[in-house]
């Protein structure tokens, strides 16, 4: 696992430096998802690819930006599944971007995740590990090193909430509860970067994040594989909870590799409340 790792602080170290460098304009592609690609998602891809070929514990990867399963070492333990890019319909404005990877052991599903770590390139490039706890890292860029920083771990109950997806679509019941907690006193953080809203309510203590299923897109539009069981994995280890409404999102399998999910992700209290609201909803 360290080898994995190290070949992730390698493509951050690398693709934090793309960021800054190349070319934030679009491609003339559409991934698997049907989003228009920007040159940087592709570039990302190919910097993550490369370092992973490298790493001989890994036996295939799979990137949110292609259609296919890539085979790398047949004698690898782990699966990868890696969103090189995240949020980087954003990256034309300047706003934080990342990198999510799920480390999977023998199939690709919510069970067999063992770890997962993003990397969050704002004004500074962070890193965060989960494996049996969540450690945050931060780049010391004069001796291209991540340095540990501290544990982190969500408190019972937080103040921010993170409300994804088209408010027109919302399901009604879906409306009343955000308007609730709004009502109660949360407050808005939204940046429609899925890395740094997540983050900013893990070091802030907690909340929720919230992309539901909604009328244009029944099934939300976060993809279980490199998005959702990631920081599910995340938000569980730190001690708190990941749903997607109902069930557990880690007790989730797939259908396919680009499957989505709607997703809650929070802390205890939160999470609890999110459920009260979705057990009452027939189907
Ligand atoms: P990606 O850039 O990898 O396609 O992911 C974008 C995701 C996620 O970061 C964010 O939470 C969500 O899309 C934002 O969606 P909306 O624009 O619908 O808010
Ligand atoms: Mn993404
Ligand atoms: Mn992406």
């Amino acid at each position: 696992m360290t080898d994995i790792i190290n070949a992730i602080k390698s493509s951050a170290i690398k693709i934090n430096k793309a960021i800054q460098t190349e070319d934030t304009s679009k491609a003339q592609t559409e991934n698997s998802s049907g989003d228009v690609q920007v040159k940087l998602d592709l570039i990302s891809d190919e910097i993550i690819e490369n370092e992973f070929k490298k790493v001989s514990s890994i036996k295939e990867i799979v990137s949110e930006e292609k259609q296919d399963i890539n085979p790398m070492h047949g004698n690898g333990d782990y699966l990868i599944a890696y969103d090189p890019l995240d949020g980087s319909s954003l990256i034309d404005v300047d706003l934080s971007v990342g990198s999510i990877f799920g480390i999977y052991k023998d199939e690709y599903s919510g069970p067999n995740i063992v770890a997962a770590v993003y990397v969050v390139y704002g004004p500074r490039v962070e890193l965060v590990i989960a494996r049996d706890v969540v450690e945050l890292y931060r780049l010391d860029e004069e001796i291209n090193e991540f340095i540990f920083q501290k544990e982190l771990r969500l408190s019972e109950k937080g103040k921010l909430v993170g409300p994804g997806g088209t408010q027109k679509e919302w399901y009604s019941y879906h409306k009343k509860m955000i308007d609730e907690f709004f009502a109660d006193g949360y407050r808005l953080r939204y940046s429609g970067g899925m890395v740094p809203d997540l983050h900013q309510i893990l070091l802030k203590g907690g909340g929720l994040f919230a992309y539901p299923g909604a009328g244009d897109r029944p099934k939300g539009k976060l993809r279980k594989l490199f998005e959702v069981f990631p920081f599910a994995f995340v938000y569980n280890k730190a001690g708190g909870l990941a749903i997607d409404g109902k069930n557990d999102l880690l007790d989730l399998g797939i259908e396919h590799i680009h499957d989505t999910s709607p997703c809650f992700l929070g802390s205890n209290y939160e999470i609890n409340r999110v459920l009260k609201t979705y057990s009452k909803v027939k189907k």
